[in-house]
């Protein structure tokens, strides 16, 4: 039987979500909204992590947690939040929705992170806040942008929604400055279908626990429902993708009656996404609870696969970002690769999908991701070459749980012997 090699959106899905799922849509369905497992979730986290001494703050998505960040610091409306240019069009949404302007720095073409140069010339008096992205895995240059924090008496939040567990210095990412935020959205570095979450560092902050708390709310039952629901589908989806045409079915069924919510829908795309108060529900927490008890395999799945690619990928068509990597504690996240131009990375994308290999391509073609983003609602100002280009020549091979040794060798196989 014909396997299907998913990157995209299926990273972690997996057999105990599903049953867990269905049983809070079924006989479960009265504690579907309860907090146990929130409590449960969040000092199972701090005792992983050590990070007693913190404070945490666990809402729906990490979109929401930037948001309740921004809107309860002291800022005033039109204050600028610099970030990277290479990003997601919801933390952007996140920064619009709190009155605050988005700075865009470029970036360094080898390892993603901020270009210091462009970071220091867009600093000024109105400059308030950096949010340092980890991306995909590889630490940010977070020394020198602490300095320059620092010296211009600006609030650093490190985003980790891709850097959960990796460390640099013997140094966890999260705790180089006050706050961190993380994220366990369905296609992160684990999945609990959502949660996101703020670490608060420093204790002249811890306050802003019950203030930020005070003011969430409950999820809408209708968006719970379908991200159990996204779970149950999606797993029999991917589980019958070799059967007549089930899965079609379902996604026809899906799409009609909206039984999944969208990773980003077309309000956030256009920055005009305002919901953004809601609290993790018990529900969702039990399973981030599953997943976060898997993180040590999944990540050194994607490991031994990501160093698998390493060792045996000869094509000189692409170069492989990262690649030299030497550290240890990394969650290898994401496989980057980086082609000439955008020609050669359609064609390699197309060849592999009709063998039924479906790389990421979520952060590919527009540097505020996804594609479809509005460029113009985001504010950005076409002044981060780099990032722009860089989005157009990167593609991510698949090297989640779903992915096997075997299925590995196969694209290693085929990409040996790719030629345009
Ligand atoms: C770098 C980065 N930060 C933050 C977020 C927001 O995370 P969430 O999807 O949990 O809201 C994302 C989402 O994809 C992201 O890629």
């Amino acid at each position: 039987m014909k396997k299907i090699i998913f990157a995209e959106n299926f990273t972690t899905l997996e057999k105990s979500h599903f049953y867990s799922s269905l049983s809070f849509l079924t006989y479960r369905i009265f504690s579907i909204s309860k907090w146990k497992y929130k409590l449960k979730l969040e000092n199972k986290f701090l005792d992983y992590f050590w990070a007693y001494d913190k404070k945490i703050v666990s809402f729906y998505n990490a979109r929401t947690a930037i948001f309740q960040l921004l809107n309860n610091l002291w800022f005033k409306s039109k204050d600028e939040v610099i970030i990277n240019s290479y990003n997601c069009i919801s933390v952007v949404n996140s920064i619009i929705q709190s009155w605050l302007t988005p700075i865009y720095v470029e970036i360094d073409k080898e390892n993603l992170w901020l270009d210091v140069d462009d970071l220091i010339k867009k600093i000024w008096p109105r400059t308030k806040a950096i949010i340092v992205q980890h991306t995909f895995w590889k630490p940010s240059n977070i020394k020198k942008i602490v300095n320059i924090a620092k010296e211009n008496n600006i609030l650093l939040i490190e985003d980790c929604a891709h850097s959960l567990w990796s460390k640099i210095y013997d140094k966890k990412l999260w705790l180089f400055w006050d706050f961190a935020i993380f994220s366990t959205w369905r296609d992160k570095v684990i999945s609990g279908v959502n949660w996101g979450f703020l670490l608060i560092n420093n204790e002249k902050y811890f306050k802003l626990k019950n203030k930020i708390e005070k003011k969430l709310k409950k999820l809408n039952i209708k968006i719970l429902l379908q991200n159990h629901l996204y779970n149950v589908l999606s797993f029999v989806w991917i589980k019958t993708y070799n059967f007549c045409s089930i899965w079609k079915t379902i996604i026809f069924l899906s799409k009609k009656f909206h039984l999944f919510n969208q990773v980003l829908d077309e309000n956030e795309k256009k920055c005009e996404n305002d919901k953004l108060y809601y609290s993790l529900p018990d529900s969702l927490a039990y399973i981030a609870l599953d997943q976060l008890n898997k993180l040590f395999f999944i990540q050194k799945h994607r490991k031994s696969i990501s160093i698998y690619y390493n060792e045996n990928i000869d094509n000189k068509m692409f170069n492989i970002l990262f690649k030299e990597q030497k550290q240890e504690d990394l969650n290898y996240f994401r496989y980057p690769i980086l082609f000439k131009n955008a020609i050669d990375l359609e064609s390699f994308y197309n060849y592999f999908k009709d063998k039924w290999i479906i790389f990421w391509t979520s952060w590919t073609w527009s540097n505020i991701a996804p594609k479809t983003s509005n460029l113009e609602k985001s504010k950005y100002k076409w002044d981060c070459k780099l990032a722009e280009d860089l989005s157009k020549n990167i593609i991510f091979l698949p090297n989640s749980t779903n992915v096997s040794i075997k299925d590995a060798e196969k694209i290693v196989k085929l990409i040996n012997n790719y030629n345009v």
